[in-house]
């Protein structure tokens, strides 16, 4: 991203000046579909993100226009609609949340732009809303705690979007730190920052470019179905304190496969919950493998989740599952879709001497099958969000 392009469209619409701001997109290792389930997730900040310039106007009036779609929108701070399109509406929510953890937040002029992939799986809307929840702490000097943005980013999604999502997103916006990866207990939300340097491997992204769309999708759906297996192994279980799934076990599942039907639980429910059952366990193998420097245990478990993204939580497509298999003849160690899945990249952890052919293959296959290229994505661990002097 260019600061010097976004200051100059800023200074054209609205004059000289305003503060920049940035966020990134994130990359998750392992913990997929976890975060909402009190479990465990692995992510890091990539060096894409969304960067903003901002400066008070003085008014109640929001001014904002965006440079990659193009499109200028204007709202009262507190108008109760808001704006229509998305990517005003993740502004305008921010500022509300803002508001109402206490920032006396007024009107604002901004231009904002990012280069994360958008629909890729790499959070493009977490980074915007962070990016705006730590300018407007700054700017109307706020002092609400980097836990407050990342709920206000997480609420904007829910009241204003329609995606019930978890934390992991926009905690990996604010909190990244280059080159480490953290582990967050999605419970307690405890973190702990993880070095992450793979002697001899690399991250790679392969972007399907399959937009995919959380919003009032069956990720909701997804949600659903854990909620329901949680009340239903809570009836079954009234002296245990069963809040999510971190709270289940294998035992409790095969209960529940036996009495499903008066609990109201279908197959499908079930298939679901086997996943993040079995996610929460691959995290945990994963935390296990990188204390020892066990890349290849690492991978194997990546694959594991693949399978289990696809065929149990059925949020692959044909050309996620695609780019798996080839990552799995070109002998890469670890391949698996990444985020919430229905589209966007895959993450694949490769030998620095496979990753040439891997790449070339991924790229050549994958656009004779579905006539166009996939793009590469080579991961460097950034910052989080921070104010770009
Ligand atoms: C999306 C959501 C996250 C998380 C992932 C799946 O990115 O925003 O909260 O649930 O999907 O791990």
């Amino acid at each position: 991203m260019d600061k010097q392009l976004l200051l100059s469209a800023f200074a054209e619409r609205f004059g000289q000046g305003g503060t920049v701001y940035a966020s990134p997109g994130r990359i998750n290792l392992i913990g997929e579909h976890t975060d909402y389930n009190g479990g465990f997730v692995f992510p890091g900040a990539v060096q894409q993100g969304i960067m903003a310039v901002i400066r008070p106007n003085g008014t109640d009036t929001v001014r904002a226009y965006s440079m990659d779609l193009k499109d200028y929108a204007e709202w009262p701070v507190n108008d109760p609609k808001g704006p229509e399109a998305t990517c005003f509406r993740f502004v305008y929510g921010v500022a509300r949340e803002l508001i109402e953890r206490g920032v006396d937040v007024k009107g604002f002029d901004t231009v904002f732009a990012g280069d994360v992939p958008l629909g890729a799986g790499m959070s493009s809307s977490a980074a915007l809303e962070s990016c705006f929840a730590f300018g407007l702490n700054d700017l109307f000097h706020g002092s609400i705690s980097k836990w407050d943005m990342v709920l206000a980013g997480q609420a904007t999604e829910h009241k204003y979007i329609g995606c019930n999502c978890g934390i992991m997103d926009q905690f990996a916006s604010v909190f990244g730190q280059a080159g480490k990866l953290m582990r967050l207990d999605c419970r307690s939300r405890e973190f702990e920052y993880f070095p992450f340097e793979p002697k001899g491997y690399r991250l790679v992204l392969v972007n399907s470019c399959v937009k995919h769309e959380l919003a009032g999708s069956p990720y909701n759906d997804r949600r659903r179905s854990c909620e329901k297996v949680v009340a239903a192994i809570q009836a079954l279980h009234p002296d245990r304190k069963i809040e999510t799934l971190r709270d289940c076990t294998w035992e409790d599942l095969e209960e529940l496969k036996i009495k499903n039907e008066e609990l109201k639980i279908t197959a499908e429910d079930i298939k679901r919950a086997t996943f993040v059952l079995g996610e929460k366990d691959r995290v945990l193998a994963v935390c296990d493998a990188l204390n020892k420097g066990d890349y290849e245990e690492v991978g194997r478990q990546m694959y594991r989740t693949h399978e289990g993204l696809s065929k149990e939580y059925e949020v692959s497509c044909e050309e996620l599952d695609f780019l798996n298999d080839i990552a799995k003849e070109c002998g890469v160690t670890g391949s698996r879709i990444m985020g919430g899945g229905f589209g966007g990249c895959t993450i694949n952890l490769v030998k620095d001497e496979l990753y040439a052919a891997f790449t070339k293959r991924a790229v050549e296959a994958f656009e004779a099958k579905y006539g166009h290229k996939p793009i590469i994505i080579d991961v460097v661990i950034g910052d989080g969000s921070r104010k770009i002097e």
